[in-house]
């Protein structure tokens, strides 16, 4: 699969027709809402966990030396709570290239906190994108973001920025909360900036 999902999921998901929409979010999107929506409400979704497994080539990273951002990996009897944002379908223009290396979008069944229920879109980075690193220790994660940067910032901020935000939410995540000790600790070594 090539870097740029752009192409790829404005063929495997025809939006049109549709007023309104879900989008679930579990990573950036939970922090950084560029965008205009209509309400949002903490939702979780079933069978998904949250892991610094993706390669960022164009925002928190470079091509020769990619960032960690989140995408799911599948894990049964989990669940992933993020921010379900209710949208108009010209926000996934904007979407789909701000989620362009290497996220698909997916339908998923949400539940909101109060027990509702709807169908939300989600991206994913699958396995199979080149952008993909895939699982390593949390202290050797917290060493690359500490020393990545890319267009939209250092790396750090997208990781320190998440862990807040899910505390805020009353997450308790430990991939991402002990990646963010690591990752702390490392920051206040002499000479790293
Ligand atoms: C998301 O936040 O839902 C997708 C991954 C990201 O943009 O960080």
């Amino acid at each position: 699969m090539s870097f740029n999902t752009i192409e790829r999921n404005r063929q495997r998901q025809n939006l049109d027709q549709h007023d309104s929409l879900w989008l679930f979010g579990y990573g950036s999107l939970i922090f950084k809402a560029d965008f205009p929506y209509i309400e949002r409400r903490p939702a979780t979704i079933d069978g998904w966990v949250r892991r610094f497994w993706q390669g960022s080539h164009d925002h928190r990273g470079t091509p020769d030396a990619p960032g960690r951002v989140a995408t799911l990996i599948r894990a049964p009897g989990e669940t992933c709570l993020g921010m379900a944002y209710h949208v108009s379908p010209k926000v996934f223009d904007h979407l789909d290239v701000r989620e362009k290396n290497g996220y698909l979008r997916f339908t998923t069944p949400m539940t909101f906190m109060d027990g509702d229920h709807a169908d939300g879109l989600v991206y994913i980075a699958t396995e199979d994108n080149a952008a993909f690193l895939g699982p390593a220790p949390e202290s050797e994660i917290a060493g690359q973001i500490a020393h990545s940067h890319g267009p939209s910032g250092p790396n750090r901020e997208y990781l320190l920025r998440l862990a807040d935000a899910l505390r805020e939410l009353d997450v308790h995540d430990p991939h991402v909360f002990t990646i963010e000790r690591h990752l702390k600790d490392i920051l206040m070594q002499p000479g790293v900036h």
